[in-house]
């Protein structure tokens, strides 16, 4: 087969790049897939050997999984922000797919282990990749020190209330016993120890209004939450906190269900009710009003 014919076999599975494409880098074939509802969580595996930094954090996600949404959601040398960075891996990602990287983190341990792990897990592949900055402090007033319209795209996963104080199972168990952190902080500005459930929506949403000002009109933000249960509850967390932010100008564009199939099956509830394994987060996708 010639060279060229190669090449025109190629671009065919791969589409072409439109240039009238503003939002981000992909062809039609690529663009296409990453608008199912509908994704496999993708972990490193827990023999990996950077799962080590990771592993001090009791509620990382995966940077695979971001990586996806930064290169559907920005273009190369756009500026991505994170605002609960937790270990990093928003910034991580940012590194790899070559965009402007913003954390901002509470925890000085984890503020800390994020730099620690640009250095070892991004450093040693390449020492050419744009700026990351991690901001140690509290998002609600970080958020007030970034420029107007200066923000690309939003991606995060912030505290799901103060569910890591009430989940008892076997996971956290195990978590103790090896010395793993079970919860962020003890610090009253974690919103994670927020005990009231709509003063913590509130709070929630204020740190993504403010950083709404800074986000480029027409631009989006993608925020990882998982619904849970207080008690015998069933908290919808997602649509309370899709509620909060469309009063705040920003618009529900779609929802992605992120199936995370490695979870262990716990038989709740056997043999009395139904209690469900929750093996899935949502991903909220906003659009910032034009
Ligand atoms: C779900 S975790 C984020 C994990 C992150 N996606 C990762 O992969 O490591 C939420 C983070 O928000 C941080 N946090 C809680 N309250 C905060 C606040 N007021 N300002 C900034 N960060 C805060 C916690 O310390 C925690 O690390």
């Amino acid at each position: 087969m010639t060279k060229e014919v190669k090449v025109d076999k190629e671009e065919s599975k791969k589409g072409k790049y439109d240039p009238r494409n503003k939002l981000n880098d992909l062809t039609s074939s690529e663009w296409i897939p990453e608008t199912i509802s509908v994704w496999n969580q993708k972990g490193l595996g827990k023999n990996h050997p950077d799962v080590k930094i990771e592993k001090q954090h009791p509620a990382p996600f995966s940077f695979t999984d971001v990586a996806r949404l930064i290169k559907f959601f920005s273009k190369k040398g756009q500026t991505v922000l994170d605002p609960f960075l937790g270990i990093g891996s928003t910034l991580k990602a940012c590194a790899l797919e070559g965009r402007h990287g913003i954390g901002f983190e509470l925890s000085e341990k984890y503020a800390e282990l994020s730099r620690e792990r640009l250095e070892s897990e991004v450093s040693s592949e390449s020492d050419d990749y744009p700026e990351q900055l991690v901001m140690q402090g509290d998002a609600r007033e970080l958020a007030d020190e970034l420029e107007e319209n200066s923000i690309d795209f939003l991606v995060t996963s912030p505290p799901y209330w103060n569910i890591l104080h009430k989940v008892d199972h076997k996971a956290k168990q195990e978590r103790q016993s090896q010395a793993l952190d079970t919860k962020y902080s003890d610090d009253l500005k974690d919103l994670g120890n927020i005990d009231n459930y709509e003063e913590f929506l509130d709070e929630l949403t204020g740190i993504f209004s403010k950083c709404r000002r800074a986000l480029k009109p027409g631009k989006y933000m993608a925020i990882i939450v998982s619904d849970f249960r207080d008690k015998s509850k069933y908290v919808m967390f997602h649509s309370d906190l899709a509620s909060k932010l469309e009063s705040v100008g920003l618009e529900m564009r779609g929802l992605k269900v992120l199936y995370q199939r490695h979870k262990r099956i716990f038989p709740y509830g056997y043999p009395y009710a139904y209690v469900p394994n929750i093996h899935n987060q949502f991903i909220l996708i906003l659009q910032n009003k034009k």
